[in-house]
């Protein structure tokens, strides 16, 4: 057990510029959309990476996941920002695969400082027909894999004595759309998790906190399944079909925001500017929860 007690970040801030120059994250669903995104942004901070994907498809998410090559790809890209990156296909739902692939990463790198439990997918079917696939396949993965993200991360966070954790929740995780209940109940659970996290580990200067993206421009919503969503009275709809109810669901007039809009929050969140906001949700969803928070 660790008795030491209570820590307080020191005031002074360092280069803005190489503000991660020393730390390490680690960011699931890496290998592309925002993941990716993540990735390239604390690495050009200074930061040292490690990325998770799941490297095939599921059943129950009707468009296709990451690949083992576009994980590679962000590989490269981490590499040509001049830091290291280690890469490996891992189900985020694994909580002993988690813990191995984390533990594995600190050792290579001499500490873990960030964790970005990013990874997620989309299920959509009425409560009808769902089946318990439909239900448990999002709820383990946007839920249960954001709980095995911070698990495996907050031993090493405690340790280095600093720590910034990210849970990626969602407009959906503070409000509802129909025939999106399982993704809807699984981004909610992301915003209480993370919440709860953030006061253990206020005394270690580990800060949580969940991020709340709107309609961002990635595989996820570009995919036939969720045009028909949105689209139900044409019979195959195309982006620029959605358009206009996409940007109803928020309230700046934008259909989609790009994942580098979500990259900069987490930038945010990671920097020493952000060394007193824990616990809290920020939005980056184009105005959409003026409309449903406080
Ligand atoms: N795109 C949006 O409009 C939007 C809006 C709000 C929140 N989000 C959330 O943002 C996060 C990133 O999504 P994105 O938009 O980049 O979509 P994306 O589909 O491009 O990326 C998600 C990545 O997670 C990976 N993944 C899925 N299941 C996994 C598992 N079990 N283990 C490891 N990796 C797994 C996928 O393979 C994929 O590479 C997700 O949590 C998503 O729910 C997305």
């Amino acid at each position: 057990m660790d008795t030491r007690g209570p820590v307080v970040e020191p005031d002074a801030r360092p280069d803005p510029a190489r503000e991660l120059a020393g730390r390490v994250a680690v960011i699931t669903g890496g290998a592309r959309g925002q993941g990716r995104s993540h990735a390239v942004t604390l690495a050009r901070m200074g930061a040292d990476i490690a990325i998770t994907d799941l490297g095939h498809d599921l059943g129950t998410v009707a468009y296709p996941l990451g690949t083992a090559d576009e994980l590679a790809e962000t590989v490269r890209l981490v590499e040509a920002e001049g830091r290291r990156c280690i890469a490996s296909l891992v189900d985020v739902r694994d909580l002993g695969a988690m813990i191995s692939f984390v533990d594995e990463v600190a050792a290579e790198f001499g500490g873990l400082d960030i964790a970005v439990a990013n990874a997620g997918v989309s299920s959509l079917g009425s409560i009808m027909s769902m089946t318990a696939s439909d239900w448990s396949e999002t709820v383990e993965t946007n839920l249960t894999g954001v709980f095995n993200t911070l698990r495996s991360a907050a031993p090493h966070l405690r340790r280095r004595r600093w720590g910034r954790m990210i849970g990626i929740s969602s407009m959906m995780g503070r409000s509802s759309n129909p025939g999106i209940a399982a993704y809807t109940a699984s981004k909610w659970g992301v915003i209480g998790l993370c919440k709860s996290v953030a006061q253990e580990m206020a005394h270690f200067s580990v800060t949580v906190n969940a991020i709340a993206p709107g309609n961002i421009s990635t595989p996820m919503i570009h995919n036939p399944a969720l045009y028909q969503l949105m689209r139900p009275d044409l019979e195959d709809p195309g982006p620029d079909d959605v358009a206009a109810p996409m940007t109803g669901l928020h309230v700046q007039p934008v259909p989609w925001l790009e994942p580098d809009e979500v990259s900069a929050a987490v930038a945010y969140l990671c920097s020493h500017g952000a060394r007193h906001v824990t616990g809290t949700v920020l939005n980056v969803d184009a105005g959409a929860s003026a409309r449903f928070t406080g």
